[in-house]
């Protein structure tokens, strides 16, 4: 396993509908679960440094809850003002029901 994939827990300790917050390496990546799909994007609003895991999901997209933009946690895309970056987003596969995190590539 290359040194950029992290073991971040339990696929199954994350309900669909639902994300946790994890940290790794001093930098700060949210793990939501859409369904049975995964997503990893970066815990930091693109507007302000801001967590986006303050916010809430719907479907397949976050809510920063500063200022409101939501962020596609496919494309890490803006999806409407405050924000016009996009957001990170990361490779995060199931293995043996574990939630492998590759922080070294985008989604
Ligand atoms: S800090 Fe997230 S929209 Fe402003």
């Amino acid at each position: 396993m290359a040194d950029s994939v992290i073991d971040v827990g339990a696929a199954g300790d994350i309900e669909p509908g639902k994300f946790i917050a994890v940290k790794v390496a001093g930098r700060s990546y949210i793990i939501a679960r859409v369904d049975e799909r995964f997503y990893a994007v970066e815990d930091n609003c693109s507007h302000e440094d801001y967590p986006l895991s303050y916010g809430c999901l719907d479907g397949a997209y976050i809510k920063c809850s500063l200022h409101g933009s939501w962020f596609s946690l496919e494309t890490g895309e803006p999806q409407e003002p405050p924000a016009d970056e996009p957001i990170a987003t990361f490779r995060v596969t199931v293995q043996g029901g574990r939630l492998l995190l590759d922080t070294s590539r985008p989604a």
